[in-house]
């Protein structure tokens, strides 16, 4: 588990990066997203998410400026649109917004260990693979371990391709899976991430890419 001191040094820094959490309805859902990533935090070299380097995988998807805290916030942004709209259109449709929410925003829980990690890995990746640990698998434990609800830890295991394709993802989990999916191929065509660190499999689709006001 992780100490009240711990999450009260780090929530200031999560609540100014993630201001999205205060929008999460059920206050027990809430405080366990913030201690999760808290924990996430100190298990790092990084102080607060707006550290962490933004990117989608090791030299995949590098976003040309901001941190990883602008990924989340858009893909929360993008998955809650996602919900409101099938709600909104179609008021039989049943889902868990708050899941939604709270899971878009620890979707990359992992990602802070995965990137303090990586260079040590692909020194010799003989003694414990590479990547040793993908960042859903981690993110995964760091939410459990945090008590968040099994389905936030679904959401951080299964949202990637690789880890979720081979397994049935929740409604939810499936919203944010397309939200992030989403924010990195749209991300792309406008001209927000590096060209080096994009190509035609990864995106899935031939593409072209807009100059932004930037270039
Ligand atoms: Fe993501």
């Amino acid at each position: 588990m992780i100490s009240e001191a711990t999450v009260a040094q780090f929530e200031p820094g999560i609540l100014r990066d993630l201001p999205e959490i205060t929008d999460i309805s059920n206050e027990g859902l809430k405080k366990k997203v913030i201690a999760a990533w808290a924990l996430a935090l100190s298990q790092t070299r990084f102080r607060a998410i707006s550290e962490v380097p933004p990117w989608g995988g090791p030299n995949i998807f590098v976003i040309k400026r901001g941190s990883q805290a602008d990924h989340l916030r858009g893909v929360a942004h993008l998955a809650v649109s996602f919900a409101n709209e099938f709600k909104t259109s179609w008021p039989e449709v049943r889902i868990d917004k708050d899941i939604v929410l709270a899971g878009a925003l620890c979707h990359d829980i992992g990602k802070p260990w995965e990137d303090d990690n990586n260079e040590r890995w692909r020194a010799d990746p003989s003694i414990c693979g590479y990547p040793s640990i993908r960042h859903p698998a981690y993110g995964m434990h760091l939410c459990l371990t945090a008590g968040l609800p099994e389905e936030i830890a679904h959401i951080a295991m299964a949202h990637s391709p690789t880890e979720g394709n081979a397994i049935v993802r929740s409604l939810e989990c499936t919203i944010v899976r397309y939200a992030d999916n989403t924010w990195w191929r749209i991300a792309g065509v406008c001209g927000l991430l590096k060209p080096e660190t994009m190509t035609q499999q990864i995106m899935g689709f031939p593409y072209s890419i807009r100059q932004t006001d930037l270039d």
